[in-house]
């Protein structure tokens, strides 16, 4: 069966984990007794991981640029917790100049090197044409929160080379319809905006706050404080940047009860830099609510998980749903994979729903 052939944009942690990930399952043997651990899916319709191949990669970082993308996804100031120790084939796709617009926040100058972006002084690839020529099905957007310029202008290259695109960032193009649209002419999938990690803040948050509705509990206030030491957050200490992302966590808890909580009961965002927390990130949540009778009740939760490998547990599923998607010529936003995966898709569901629905996907029984 052909590779699933996928680009990215954006060799930082996440990507980094996505690559050692694939390379990891690869090497279990399918009966190993870990073949399957920390996967959603072994097998998504005909696809397994070891059919997706990462042909094409694009960063401006010049630690990254010019470098294979085995070597590039060790690269300072990439710091997640390794899941493998070296690649087998040490070859792969080089890492090719992006398009810098607004990717590299201007407060990161002030850290050193080794934790912040350092940009390339090279000229631009023809990004379009790399992925023509690289055969990639679909371009997979990782570049940082607020880079709403640079995410943009990779979706228009995914269109002109026509390619699907997985928008892992809350930059709103999945769940902006006149952007939908344009992919629905073009004849192109599109799964976003801001990947719901596999086991994250936001799953846990909106799981909790369903199962407080489902039980009559009534919630009136919560907050859920995040910290981290990734360049991730050592972006988002610029509040200029967050918009989106604070509206995208927030919406994501939001959407799970019948009458959201006023604005200022519900504080939720990426909360402070901590450079010895690396790649790890620690979250702090706290619902304060009302059960039978009028009694209140509080819950409070920390959660303390790898940021990377947490998300690329979901990007592995939705490149083999976009995969299905392409080969079954399916166009548009696509609605089961965007609110399955996604933060901010073009429609909330419940995620016991949306995970049905995924399902149906899968099996075909859906359209979108
Ligand atoms: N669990 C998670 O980690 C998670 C969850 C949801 C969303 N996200 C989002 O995914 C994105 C990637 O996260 P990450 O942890 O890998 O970030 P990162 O900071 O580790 O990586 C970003 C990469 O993009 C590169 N870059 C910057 N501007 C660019 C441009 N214009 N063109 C090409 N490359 C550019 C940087 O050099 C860097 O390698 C972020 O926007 C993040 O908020 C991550």
């Amino acid at each position: 069966m052909a590779k699933i052939k996928v680009a990215v944009v954006g060799v930082g942690n996440c990507a980094s984990s996505l690559v050692q990930g694939i390379e990891y399952y690869n090497g279990l043997p399918a009966k190993h007794p870990e073949a399957g651990l920390g996967l959603m899916h072994t097998k998504i319709g005909p696809y397994g991981v070891d059919d997706i191949e990462v042909v094409a990669a694009f960063d401006i970082d010049e630690r990254k640029v010019g470098k294979t993308l085995p070597e590039a996804v060790y690269a300072a100031p990439n710091c997640t917790k390794p899941i493998i120790g070296s690649f087998t084939k040490k070859g792969g796709p080089r890492v090719e100049m992006g398009h810098i617009l607004d990717g590299i926040a201007p407060h990161m100058a002030d850290y050193p090197e080794q934790r912040r972006f350092v940009a390339a002084r090279k000229k631009p690839a023809d990004v379009a044409k790399t992925l023509r020529k690289s055969g990639a099905r679909m371009l997979i957007n990782y570049v940082p929160v607020g880079s709403e310029q640079a995410a943009r202008f990779y979706a228009e290259e995914a269109l002109a080379a026509g390619a699907g695109f997985i928008n892992c960032v809350p930059v709103f193009i999945a769940s902006d319809s006149a952007w939908a649209g344009r992919f629905r002419q073009k004849g192109l999938p599109i799964i976003g905006d801001d990947v719901k990690s596999q086991m994250g803040a936001t799953i846990i948050h909106r799981t909790l706050t369903r199962l407080f509705e489902d039980r009559g509990v009534k919630l009136d206030r919560t907050y859920q404080l995040n910290v981290g030491g990734n360049t991730d957050f050592l972006n988002m200490l610029n509040n200029a940047r967050l918009k989106s992302k604070k509206i995208s966590k927030t919406q994501s808890v939001q959407s799970q009860m019948k009458t959201p909580l006023e604005a200022d009961n519900i504080h939720i965002g990426p909360s402070d830099y901590i450079p010895w927390l690396l790649d790890n990130k620690v979250c702090f949540m706290r619902m304060e609510a009302r059960i039978f009778g009028n009694i209140p009740i509080n819950l409070e939760l920390r959660l303390s998980v790898e940021d990377s490998p947490n998300s690329a547990g979901v990007v592995i599923d939705a490149i083999r749903c976009m995969a299905l998607a392409l080969d079954r010529g399916q166009k548009g936003a696509l609605q089961a994979p965007s609110a399955y995966f996604m933060k901010h898709p073009p429609e909330q569901f419940p995620d016991a729903l949306a995970r049905s629905m995924i399902e149906d996907f899968i099996k075909g029984k859906s359209t979108a």
